[in-house]
């Protein structure tokens, strides 16, 4: 029976490595040790808050998270930003009142505005919609234990400009390392020194483009810690429940299993 739930794992094993492979993006990727990674890994607050600001003071001109609820910036696991700071921070977006179809400041209830103006793709499922480091050798093995790796991917589009630029039916396109067709029509949105930090971290771009990323992170997995935590205690309880069937399976037979039939 041992056997049999061996090879069924190990064919599960199989499976999934397989399918990472699928996926492999042609640019090339920085392997990012984020702290929401592995098993137990967290969002870290600060972090979070930091990638907050970088996405509102830069990202924002050009990219909307449509699908992000502004009241779930104070929501345990995620940034934490107090109940009446939202309410303020809310009321830099315009949005169309559903209701009367008029213009007028976002509330908390409301959800980050859309940005369709510079035809750039909304941000809010970019952190689950590409693929990232997939090593080592291009085996998966990473993202097997770390996640499929977007914020990776977004960190490496960041920092990944080789300074560059050609120009293309009429519009500038920018050479990037990590974009997989190499020209991307994003200028770099990135500079040092382009955010002043209230933590005193140093806005260099590899610092924000980390802080974004694992912003982004979460806004299109809120739930990543609730979720980690969940599968968690079900593989223990699995494991307890396991070794309880075995071993009444094993007193349930053993008046039959020990007898020799004659
Ligand atoms: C000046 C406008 C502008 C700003 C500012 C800007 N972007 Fe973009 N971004 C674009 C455009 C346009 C594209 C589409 C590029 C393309 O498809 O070639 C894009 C594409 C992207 C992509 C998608 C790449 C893909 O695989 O499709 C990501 C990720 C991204 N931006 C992240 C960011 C982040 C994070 C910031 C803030 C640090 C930012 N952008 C700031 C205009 C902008």
């Amino acid at each position: 029976m041992f056997r049999k739930f061996t090879l069924a794992v190990v064919a599960a094993l199989t499976v999934n490595v397989g399918a990472a492979v699928a996926v492999v993006v042609t640019g090339s990727i920085t392997d990012v040790e984020f702290a929401h990674e592995g098993p137990f890994g967290k969002f870290d607050q600060s972090q979070l808050q930091r990638g907050l600001q970088v996405y509102t003071q830069v990202c924002a001109a050009c990219h909307g998270l449509k699908y992000v609820p502004l009241r779930s910036l104070s929501d345990e696991g995620g940034p934490g930003i107090p109940e009446d700071q939202v309410r303020a921070y809310a009321t830099q977006f315009t949005v169309t009142d559903k209701d009367t179809g008029e213009d007028r400041e976002a509330l908390p209830t409301d959800n980050f505005p859309a940005n369709t103006g510079a035809g750039a793709p909304d941000l809010s499922m970019m952190a689950k919609a590409r693929a990232g480091f997939s090593g080592p050798y291009g085996t998966g093995i990473s993202q097997l234990f770390k996640g499929m790796g977007g914020p990776e991917y977004i960190y490496s589009i960041l920092t990944g400009y080789t300074g560059e630029e050609k120009e293309e039916f009429g519009a500038y396109v920018y050479q990037n390392s990590a974009f997989p067709i190499g020209w991307i029509a994003m200028a770099p949105p990135l500079s040092d020194d382009l955010v002043t930090y209230a933590d005193g971290t140093p806005a260099t771009v590899s610092n924000m483009a980390e802080d974004v990323a694992s912003f982004l992170m979460w806004a299109a997995e809120p739930k990543l810690m609730a979720r980690k935590e969940a599968g968690f205690v079900s593989v223990i309880f699995l494991i307890i429940l396991s070794t309880l069937l075995y071993l009444t399976n094993k007193r349930i037979w053993a008046g039959i299993k020990g007898k020799k039939t004659a």
